[in-house]
């Protein structure tokens, strides 16, 4: 095992673009971390494109991936990342990887970024909310849900922030001990809001962070921030508020960096979803200035 961690990253792989594995595998190896990576789809680009063409892996395939990597004892892991999954048979999978990887290692972290909608809209089926709050929630370690997420998971409607702590204690009641919610807004504001119960039961620690609005759409931001939450927490296991406002600069370093080239290239950065200059953001990444920092509740 190396020193940082072994992750099981199992995502979306693009062949063009930064979306899923694409934006999580290259930041966790600049962080030191170990990826293996399953591709849950192969796509040719994101669906945000006017097409795309590809395949997708299903439970079974994605089983018989595993049972390759038990049959060698290669399934010893750190930490399991999850972002997108498509269906009920996939995600009762990876429920399955989770107990098997338990198995191996009682102390793997499950970090989880149950993506199923943004802005009020749903873009996954809808029976896999119901596997998500009931099954997927009880045996995750970190949650990274944005608004709409989190109000799926726990009902509640968040119009306030003290709306957003409520609902990030009733996820610690019901399993994690970590849940970053990487993007709330309020009254046009956006918001990050981070929990970290210590001690089950006890009240957890929470905070904020300001998140200035970069007026352009980009993808995999998400898939991103999980990425690095998981890769800077693990580094500050006691100090959420730190692995946060290390994660957030990134990002914006990442993001500053793609709005100026698209702008330099001649391109409407409010036309259409950016990919993310992550390959150019390497140093950012490694060594990031904190220019924001969170704020204690
Ligand atoms: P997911 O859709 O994967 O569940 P999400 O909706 O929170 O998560 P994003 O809204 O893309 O994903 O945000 C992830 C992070 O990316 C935010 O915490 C923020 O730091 C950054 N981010 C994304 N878009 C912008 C933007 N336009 N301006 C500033 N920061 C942004
Ligand atoms: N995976 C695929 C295949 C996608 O097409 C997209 C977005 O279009 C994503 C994942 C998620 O991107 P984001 O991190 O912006 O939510
Ligand atoms: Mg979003
Ligand atoms: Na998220
Ligand atoms: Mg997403």
């Amino acid at each position: 095992p190396s020193d940082t961690g072994r992750v099981l990253s199992i995502q979306s792989h693009t062949v063009h673009g930064y979306v899923g594995n694409k934006s999580a595998v290259f930041p966790l190896q600049l962080l030191g971390y170990d990826v293996d990576s399953i591709n849950s789809v192969q796509f040719s680009n994101h669906t945000g494109y006017p097409t795309f063409k590809g395949h997708v892996l299903n439970g079974q395939q994605l089983c018989y991936l595993i049972e390759g990597l038990s049959a060698n004892n290669l399934l010893y892991y750190t930490h399991l990342l999850t972002g997108y999954i498509g269906s009920v048979s996939f995600l009762e999978t990876v429920l399955q990887v989770v107990e098997r990887l338990r198995v191996v290692n009682p102390g793997l972290l499950y970090v989880c970024d149950p993506v199923m909608g943004d802005e009020g809209k749903l873009y996954v089926s809808p029976d896999l909310v119901s596997v998500y709050r009931e099954k997927v929630v009880p045996v995750a370690s970190m949650l990274t849900p944005n608004h709409f997420e989190i109000e799926l998971l726990t009902g509640l409607r968040i119009t306030s922030e003290s709306d957003g702590l409520k609902a990030c204690n009733m996820l610690h009641a019901a399993g994690p001990s970590k849940v970053v919610i990487t993007s709330l807004i309020i009254k046009e504001k956006v918001f990050l809001i981070g929990s970290h119960q210590k001690v089950k039961g006890q009240s957890p620690q929470q905070f904020k962070i300001v998140i200035p609005k970069i007026p352009a759409y980009f993808t995999g931001c998400g898939d991103l921030m999980t990425a690095l939450l998981l890769g800077w927490s693990n580094k500050y296991p006691d100090n959420l508020e730190k692995a946060s406002e290390l994660a957030v600069s990134n990002l914006q370093a990442v993001l500053q960096r793609t709005l100026a080239d698209y702008t330099a290239a001649g391109f409407d950065p409010q036309s259409s979803s950016l990919e993310i200059r992550l390959v150019q953001s390497q140093d950012d990444i490694r060594n990031p200035e904190i220019k924001l920092k969170a704020e204690s509740y």
